[in-house]
């Protein structure tokens, strides 16, 4: 199939129908939101599953052996399943957490008991978010271990020299952002993994940004551990998934501990729970777990290279007008990057300018976007970011456009 023929079949009308919110006014304007990598909107059928999973099914699961809870337990498990084959993982693999920032937590938890050795060196990125950096100075600081950063250059690319040159035997663990929230860069993850294997280290892919984008098969990544949160893939808020290899798992000791994590109880000994309930304890996000695989699933069904085509036109149009604003400077420019366009603007704070585009109903981010150090290298304090989704259109990025030069030029 050709390109042409694939970008035919993508209707953003029909997929904006698909969102109820989109018909929402906002201080008296349609709704134009562009707060996409902070969290996606809800298609129906994600909203629907909710509500069917409390009007049908709400019970507890792995519990009981009554209907409701047997059919909690199942539509749970499927959703596991077949969030494990759309990753191309096992189901035994594919742990369901709070979210990313839980799914490294976990990680750095429970690699800290057993994986690591005073003097032993973990790196991660200067574009990383502060969930990916905070648990492993936490643990650095426990252990003494030596966090190192790998640079980046001034369009916001990760620079690979940097990565290589630091990695040696000494890396114990490498742990990057796929898709950077503030710069819109998609990291040359593969690389990376590749690099670090063949250096004797684990790796740890924050997948967050990048799976509302396309798909990603974490057997082809390589990656040891890849973490993303359903929220930020059209699905509930408070769901994430870990997924780790099998023999890595096996190894890991719980992270949190209560029921369901375990085999067998008694005052003297605790035996753990099979594979993936060792890192499940208490009862856990039903709903949202269940409801996580319907997001995916829409997603899933979606023409990946349309969507990609898409987004990338939305970015276009939308780079191309800002760059007519005076004394506007794009943050991120990286040659490979997704649909994230932040800026400063001379003169002008990124608080007010987000505070009159509202009043147009338009929903941006400003701020550091939780990457404080990002801000730092850029010897910005914070950026005003527009992040583009499937849902978005071209009108809308032009009707932004308009309302930011008009915005800009009132502030001055
Ligand atoms: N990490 C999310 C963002 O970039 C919250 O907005």
């Amino acid at each position: 199939m050709n390109n042409s023929t694939t970008i035919s079949r993508f209707d953003v009308a029909d997929i904006r129908a698909q969102f109820p919110i989109l018909n929402r006014l906002v201080k008296g304007k349609p709704l134009v939101y562009f707060d996409n990598a902070a969290t996606t909107q809800k298609p129906q059928v994600v909203i629907d599953a909710i509500k069917h999973y409390y009007s049908h099914t709400n019970a507890n699961v792995h519990r009981g052996i009554h209907t409701l809870s047997e059919e909690g337990t199942l539509a749970m498990e499927g959703s596991r399943e077949y969030i494990a084959q759309y990753l191309g993982a096992k189901r035994s693999e594919v742990i369901f957490t709070r979210g990313t920032t839980e799914g490294i937590n976990l990680v750095v938890h429970s690699l800290g008991l057993f994986h690591f050795k005073k003097g032993d060196e973990i790196l991660i990125s200067a574009m990383e978010h502060h969930a990916n950096i905070v648990p492993w100075q936490i643990l650095c600081n426990r252990l003494g271990l030596v966090l190192k950063v790998i640079d980046i250059n001034e369009k916001g690319d990760l620079c690979l020299d940097s990565f290589r040159s630091q990695l040696s035997h000494k890396t114990k663990l490498v742990s990057l952002v796929h898709t950077s929230n503030a710069l819109g860069t998609i990291n040359p993850v593969k690389t990376v993994v590749d690099d670090a294997h063949k250096a004797g280290a684990l790796v740890l892919i924050d997948g967050a940004q990048a799976m509302a984008h396309g798909k990603v098969n974490v057997r082809e990544l390589d990656a040891d551990f890849f973490v993303f949160s359903s929220h930020k893939l059209f699905g509930p808020t408070g769901v994430g998934i870990l997924f780790g290899k099998e023999q890595l798992l096996e190894q890991m000791p719980p992270y949190q501990s209560g029921g369901e994590m375990i085999a067998e109880v008694s005052f003297e000994k605790t035996t753990y729970n099979e594979l993936p309930y060792k890192f499940e304890a208490g009862t856990p996000h039903i709903e949202g777990n269940i409801v996580f695989a319907e997001a995916v699933k829409w997603f899933a069904a979606l023409d990946h290279q349309a969507v990609h085509a898409h987004e990338m036109a939305l970015l276009r149009r939308a780079t191309e007008h800002v760059l007519h604003i005076d004394g506007l400077r794009i943050i991120g420019e990286a040659a490979e990057k997704t649909s994230v366009l932040s800026f400063v603007v001379e003169g002008v704070h990124h608080q007010d300018l987000a505070l009159f585009l509202d009043t147009h109903g338009i929903a941006v981010r400003t701020g550091h976007h939780c990457t404080q150090p990002l801000m730092k290298r850029f010897g910005i304090e914070g950026t005003t970011r527009a992040s583009f989704s499937v849902y978005n259109s071209l009108d809308e990025v032009d009707f932004f456009a308009e309302k930011l030069q008009k915005t800009v030029a009132i502030l001055r």
